[in-house]
């Protein structure tokens, strides 16, 4: 499958601007998610035999292999991407007030380096039509994988404004989500980096994590696993500060790392301003994953983003101690059977420790 992405649609698609590319996938795996019985054959096809499942924050992933935030923002075809081979879903980032980003071209290509450039700056639907969506495609949701749901801030929304921005969007998704992802991290939406300063984030995740247990216990449920994605741009100091949060607050997990802002040697002539991902931020997102590994003595659950490409580089990530892989880029690339490849290929590993 691998050989006919690369050589017949990979070459067709490239040649169309990236984001047009990325909307006609969009539109298929759509299209896609409708038609259960052949989500449900390609389910069975893409099934790893022998994959070991996981269990983190009380959720059960078939395999380790998840779709990172930014590819479905509007959660329009999460349906598909266990046909896809993935073992769960991150959609958003969802903003409160539905917004179109910022002016095209935002999205680009660069297949020597492995990477890509967008400045997107959050375009999505906003938090209501994205849950009206949810709640409308829920019941057909046979093909049971964690659904992940990443919520940011509007740009609208000043800086000051922006717990409440968060809380209204966490009221309105957190029913349709296993686990919500707090995105503090993209760096195109000015400020947004700003709240992952120590006083910012702790009122952020102090009033989500209590809204969050005040609404489980009226439910009489458990609480919704909170995440939090951060930047690889941050410095050890910086980290440390937002693991002390963290730890106050009972946050169940990070997700690391978000695109960078640096350019550095080979990667130095990508100059279009944006967040940059694949290649290029896998060494700092594992430098990340293994610092607050080690500082948190392997306590704190991680989701490992950021230059998965290949069978290769998901081991690394789990090597620096995440217990879960996410990937953009490496799809981009790849194509859609990609999560099946490193799934399989860190499922082999799974058995080969055992
Ligand atoms: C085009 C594009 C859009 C993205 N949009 C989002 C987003 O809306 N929210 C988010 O948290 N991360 C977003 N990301 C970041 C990815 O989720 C991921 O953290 C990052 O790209 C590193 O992984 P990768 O190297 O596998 O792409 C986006 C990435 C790309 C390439």
């Amino acid at each position: 499958m691998g050989f006919y992405y690369e050589n017949l649609l990979r070459p067709l698609l490239f040649r169309l601007d990236p984001e047009k590319a990325h909307d006609l996938g969009v539109t298929g795996l759509d299209y896609l998610g409708r038609v259960s019985f052949l989500c449900r054959m390609m389910e069975r096809y893409n099934a790893i035999a022998g994959a070991q499942p996981l269990e983190l924050f009380g959720l059960r992933f078939p395999n380790a292999v998840g779709l990172a935030a930014g590819m479905d923002k509007n959660a329009q075809f999460w349906r598909a991407t266990a046909a896809l081979g993935f073992g769960h879903v991150e959609v958003g980032t969802v903003t409160r007030h539905r917004q179109p980003g910022n002016d095209r071209p935002r999205l680009f290509r660069y297949p020597e380096q492995g990477a890509l450039i967008n400045r997107m700056g959050f375009n999505n639907d906003g938090a209501e039509a994205v849950a009206a969506r949810l709640k409308a495609t829920r019941r057909t949701r046979k093909n049971y994988i964690p659904l992940g749901i990443n919520i940011g801030k509007s740009r609208v929304t000043q800086l000051d404004q922006a717990v409440e921005d968060y809380l209204t969007s966490f009221n309105l998704l957190a029913e349709y989500a296993d686990y919500i992802s707090i995105n503090v991290s993209s760096p195109n939406t000015p400020g947004l980096r700003e709240l992952q300063n120590k006083e910012h984030l702790k009122s952020l995740l102090g009033e989500l994590s209590q809204t969050n247990r005040q609404r489980a216990k009226k439910l009489g449920q458990p609480h919704t696993p909170l995440l939090l994605k951060i930047s690889p741009d941050l410095t050890f100091a910086q980290i440390d500060a937002v693991l002390e949060v963290i730890a106050e607050y009972n946050i169940d997990g990070i997700i690391a790392t978000n695109t960078t802002v640096e350019r550095k040697g080979y990667f130095a002539t990508l100059q279009e301003a944006g967040g940059l991902s694949g290649l290029p931020v896998h060494k700092k997102s594992c430098g990340v994953i293994k610092y607050i590994s080690l500082a948190t003595e392997g306590h704190l659950p991680i989701i490992g983003a950021g230059g998965v490409m290949c069978p290769r580089t998901a081991g690394e990530t789990l090597d620096a101690g995440a217990s879960l892989v996410q990937v953009y880029t490496g799809m981009v690339y790849g194509g859609p059977f990609f999560a099946k490849q490193i799934a399989r290929s860190l499922s082999a590993r799974q058995r080969d420790w055992v």
